[in-house]
């Protein structure tokens, strides 16, 4: 269960941080090329900066008049354990691409190599998130605020060499206050048993229609207290 506001006295041990990033590295991923590095941030004043970034976007969003429902990212810089997920791109060759080649066709391999990458580093980083959960710590996911700005704000700070991309944070610690169990959809509306059943199909006006009337909903209120 995700929280965005943790206990700011408590101090990860090491060790822990040694066994979630463990986990990470154990993760699957295409052509186990492992395309990802962790930056384990535990300077207060470097949590805070990030914080800065992500609170300054948030306020700029709201001024594009954006309308999605943006938590309040103050609780970064006092999260007890934040770790930065970084991948390089270039490990897209080593996936099925047609190399030294522009042509529209290898711009087909190319999306779906960035694809494998982008599968592989989520794929370690929910290992991560699973071991943070495991040791009895809450968790917040953020990839919401990752564009070019923020990574050229982010990357010196934390000495990242410009061929890296920061793909996500990842926050963990025990919460502030209780967590409580948002919104999912039911089993039987997801899973489909030999064919793709059609009742589960949403129409474009369904999805324009969830976000506009459950999105902020489901985001940040219990699941038994939506409506
Ligand atoms: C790929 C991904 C990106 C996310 N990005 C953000 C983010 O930028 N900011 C944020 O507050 N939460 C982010 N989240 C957390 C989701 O909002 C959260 O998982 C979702 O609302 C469901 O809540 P739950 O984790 O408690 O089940 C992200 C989660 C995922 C998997």
């Amino acid at each position: 269960m995700t929280v965005r506001a943790f206990d700011p006295d408590y101090e990860v041990p090491r060790e822990h941080y040694e066994l979630i990033l463990d986990a990470a590295r154990h993760g699957p991923s295409g052509a186990n090329a492992q395309p990802w590095h962790y930056i384990v941030v535990t300077k207060p004043e470097t949590k805070l900066k990030i914080s800065e970034y992500f609170v300054a976007e948030q306020r700029r969003r709201a001024r594009l008049k954006m309308k999605f429902p943006t938590p309040d990212y103050r609780g970064v810089g006092t999260a007890p354990g934040v770790i930065v997920v970084a991948s390089d791109f270039r490990w897209v060759r080593a996936f099925p691409v047609l190399r030294d080649d522009d042509s529209p066709l290898n711009d087909m391999y190319k999306e779906n190599a960035e694809r494998i990458l982008l599968q592989s580093v989520a794929a370690s980083t929910m290992s991560a998130h699973l071991a943070a959960a495991a040791l009895g710590y809450n968790v917040w996911w953020i990839t919401a605020i990752g564009q070019q700005e923020a990574q050229e704000a982010m990357k010196p700070l934390l000495g990242i060499p410009e061929d890296l991309s920061v793909l996500d944070i990842m926050c963990f610690g025990p919460p502030k206050k209780a967590p409580y169990k948002r919104w999912k959809k039911r089993l039987d509306e997801i899973v489909n048993w030999d064919r793709f059943d059609p009742a589960h199909y949403w129409t474009e006006e369904q999805i324009e229609e969830w976000i506009r009337t459950r999105r902020h909903r489901v985001m940040y209120r219990d699941e038994s207290n939506i409506d």
